[in-house]
């Protein structure tokens, strides 16, 4: 294994962690399950499967919106910028910013699945062969993850978090995600994220509940996921996807929904479901400019400047630590 993969934690480790998490997010009163178990390699195709699906107006327009300001962007970063990408996916982003940034120092992408972020390297080893790329497997919300950086001298640091990610956390751990990011950036360091504006609700749950059912795909993975290395036995015909606004939130919530009373067994342990209980899976927060100013400014960082598409639907924004 090559010594970037060295701090992956052992799989059975990994998997006592996965099913603690379970049983506790399932135990409570009201049953939830970490997103994050969500992006195992099948979930990680299905997702590159959502990006890309008619319905789900997200990934279309944020890269719509770079292609237009990526001159702009790049001048805002400036030269000799190292580029750190928490949830590096399949970094088609990435590559276009890199190959117009001048002098760039190099890239740290991170990401839970190994397999992903393999691909990543490759691809920008390939597309953009002068750039050296420190890859970390691991989930990007531990400090740990981060440490390489240290090891790392730039000029300027920059961390990209594009997909509207951040709007997958809960208001309160986004801050804390922020504040992590500004631990790891001196003063006048970068941040270019992207948020995913409030909108009719009919587009947003259109985007969420998509045609060809991959989000339903993608929700339900996480049972067979659950059921492939947790030794249980979800049966999927008894869950039904489900993905509404909640205007008061400001975000659309996925849930899986248990269609009939029954149990469930999972590593020897019952768990109960009553008819129309639900897992609560994932949640997209839906920002205005104002509020996600705000909330930059909690997380330790000056907004800059911002970019929206024409029917401002989706912004891109660029900030600096303080
Ligand atoms: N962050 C994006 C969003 O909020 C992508 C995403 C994360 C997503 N989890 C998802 C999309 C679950 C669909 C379903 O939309």
């Amino acid at each position: 294994m090559r010594a970037a993969l060295s701090s992956v934690p052992g799989k059975q480790q990994q998997g006592s962690e996965f099913l603690r998490d379970v049983l506790e997010g399932l135990g409570g009163k009201t049953k939830t399950l970490p997103c994050k178990y969500l992006y195992d390699e099948v979930g990680s195709r299905l997702f590159e499967e959502i990006c890309a699906a008619e319905d789900y107006y997200l990934t279309r327009t944020e890269t719509d919106l770079f292609t237009k300001n990526l001159g702009d962007i790049a001048r805002e970063i400036g030269s000799g910028a190292l580029l750190i990408e928490p949830g590096a996916g399949n970094c088609e982003k990435i590559e276009m910013l890199i190959a117009e940034l001048n002098a760039p120092r190099g890239y740290y992408p991170m990401d839970i699945s190994p397999e992903i972020l393999q691909a990543a390297e490759a691809r920008i080893k390939c597309h953009l062969p002068g750039i050296q790329v420190w890859s970390e497997v691991g989930d990007f919300t531990q400090p740990a993850v981060w440490d390489k950086l240290s090891t790392i001298p730039s000029r300027k640091r920059v961390v990209f978090f594009p997909g509207s990610t951040i709007g997958n956390f809960e208001p309160q751990k986004s801050v804390q995600l922020l504040e992590l990011f500004a631990a790891n950036l001196g003063a006048g360091d970068g941040l270019l994220i992207c948020t995913d504006l409030v909108k009719d609700s009919v587009v947003l749950e259109r985007a969420y509940h998509d045609s060809a059912h991959v989000t339903e795909r993608f929700n339900k993975n996480l049972l067979c996921r659950i059921n492939r290395e947790l030794d249980a036995n979800f049966d999927l015909s008894l869950f039904a996807h489900r993905a509404f606004y909640h205007p008061l939130r400001q975000r659309v919530e996925m849930h899986l929904v248990s269609l009939r009373r029954h149990d469930v067994s999972i590593a020897g342990i019952r768990v109960e479901f009553a008819e129309g209980e639900t897992i609560h899976t994932e949640s997209c927060h839906k920002y205005t400019i104002n509020g996600f100013n705000a909330l930059l400014s909690k997380g330790g960082f000056k907004p800059i400047r911002h970019w929206k598409d024409a029917s401002e639907s989706y912004a891109i924004h660029y900030a600096q630590a303080i």
